[in-house]
C-alpha cells in the first residue's frame, strides 16, 4: 500500500520523493493530481507513462505562490490581477513561457506557452514549499478517464505506478480548475471551471468561450470523450427507464444518487466524479440517466464534463 494520510511526515517524504524524480499523487481543492518535479525530464516522462497520456497533451505546471511565476513565465497585467484575486485557487493561467526556462518541454508538450496554477489546499501548498520545485500534475487516473477527488480513486487507477499517494481526503470543488488563456489579446476560456467568466471579467474585461472546434488543437486536454466512464450517459433525462442508474439534480423521483437534493451546484460539483465512478457498475446498470444540471455558475463546468463523458 503507498497510500498514507497527509502528515508533516509524509509530505517530507514526499518531497524527498519529488526531488529524487518520482511521482507524489496528492491532493488539491479540485481533484487529487499526480505530480512529478516540472524541471525533470525523466520523471515528467513518468507521469505520461502512469496515465497512458498522449505525449502531445500538456501539463499544468503547479506553483508554491505567485512569486515563483516570473522563473517560467512572461505574467502580464492581466495576470497579477488574476492571482492576487483567485490564488491559491481554482484557476490555471496559460502565458507565454520565458526564454531559457528550467521547465522540461515535455512537460509543455513543446509549446511555446505554459499552463501555471497555484492550488489553494493545505496539503498541496506544503508540499510545493517542501519540494521548492514547481510540479506538473495533470489529474491523478489513466488518460480519459473520470477525476478523482478521493484518494482511493487514485490508487484503484493508477496503483503501483505512483511512489506514493498522499490521503487528504475529498476534495472541496471537486471538478478540474477553469483554465484561461492570456496569451491572446482577449482572453479565452479553454475549460470551465468553478471560477466563472462573469468572475474573471469582472477584473479583466471580456472572455471569450472557447468553442471545441477552434480551440482544440490549443487545449489538447479539451478533447471530447474524455472523462468518460465505460456505462454510456443519457443527459437531462426526466425519467429513467428499467437497468439505468439515475443520477438527480435538486428534487429527483426515483434517483438511485443525488448530486444535490438542494440543488446546490458546488454540492453537485464535489459529487460528481464520485457519483458517476460508483454508478458506472455494468453488473447493476446498462446506462446512467443524468437529470437536467442548470447552465450558470460552475454548472457550465459540470454540464462540460457531463457532455464529455457522454460523447463516447
Ligand atoms: O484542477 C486541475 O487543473 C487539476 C489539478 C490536479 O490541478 N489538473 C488537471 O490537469 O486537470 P490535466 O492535465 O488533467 O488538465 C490540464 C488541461 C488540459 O486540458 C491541457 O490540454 C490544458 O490544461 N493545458 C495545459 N497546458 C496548456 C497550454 N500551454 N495551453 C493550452 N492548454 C493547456
Ligand atoms: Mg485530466
Amino acid at each position: 500500500m503507498n497510500t498514507h494520510p497527509a502528515t508533516p511526515d509524509t509530505i517530507a517524504e514526499g518531497a524527498r520523493i519529488l526531488k529524487a524524480g518520482g511521482l507524489v499523487a496528492f491532493p488539491t481543492e479540485t481533484v487529487y493530481g499526480l505530480g512529478a518535479d516540472a524541471t525533470q525530464p525523466e520523471a515528467v516522462a513518468r507521469i505520461f507513462e502512469a496515465k497512458g497520456r498522449p505525449s502531445f497533451n500538456p501539463l499544468i505546471v503547479h506553483l508554491g505562490s505567485a512569486d515563483w511565476v516570473s522563473d517560467f513565465a512572461e505574467p502580464d497585467a492581466r495576470f497579477h490581477k488574476l492571482a492576487r484575486a483567485f490564488w491559491p485557487g481554482p484557476l490555471s493561467l496559460v502565458l507565454n513561457q520565458r526564454r531559457g526556462t528550467p521547465i522540461a518541454q515535455l512537460a509543455t508538450a513543446g509549446l511555446e506557452t505554459i499552463a501555471v496554477r497555484c492550488p489553494e489546499g493545505a496539503v498541496a501548498n506544503a508540499l510545493l514549499n517542501a519540494a521548492g520545485r514547481p510540479l506538473a500534475a495533470p489529474s491523478a487516473n489513466r488518460s480519459g478517464a473520470v477525476s478523482p477527488t478521493h484518494a482511493d480513486h487514485v490508487a484503484e487507477s493508477l496503483g503501483d505506478r505512483v511512489d506514493l499517494i498522499l490521503d487528504g481526503g475529498p476534495c472541496s470543488i471537486g471538478v478540474e480548475s477553469t483554465v484561461l488563456d492570456l496569451t491572446t489579446r482577449e482572453a479565452v476560456i479553454l475549460r470551465p471551471g468553478a471560477i466563472t467568466p462573469e468572475q474573471i471579467s469582472t477584473l479583466i474585461g471580456p472572455v471569450a468561450a472557447a468553442t471545441n472546434a477552434a480551440h482544440a488543437p490549443k487545449s489538447p486536454g479539451q478533447m471530447l470523450s474524455h472523462y468518460a466512464p465505460s456505462l454510456p450517459l443519457r443527459l437531462n433525462a426526466k425519467t429513467v427507464a428499467p437497468r439505468e442508474a439515475f443520477l438527480g439534480f435538486g428534487p429527483t423521483d426515483g434517483a438511485t444518487l443525488n448530486l444535490s437534493e438542494s440543488s446546490n451546484l458546488f454540492e453537485a460539483a464535489a459529487n460528481l466524479f464520485a457519483m458517476l465512478r460508483s454508478l458506472d457498475n455494468p453488473d447493476r446498470f446498462n446506462a446512467i440517466a443524468v437529470a437536467p444540471v442548470p447552465e450558470t455558475g460552475v454548472g457550465i463546468a459540470i454540464n462540460d464534463r457531463l457532455r464529455r463523458a457522454a460523447s463516447q
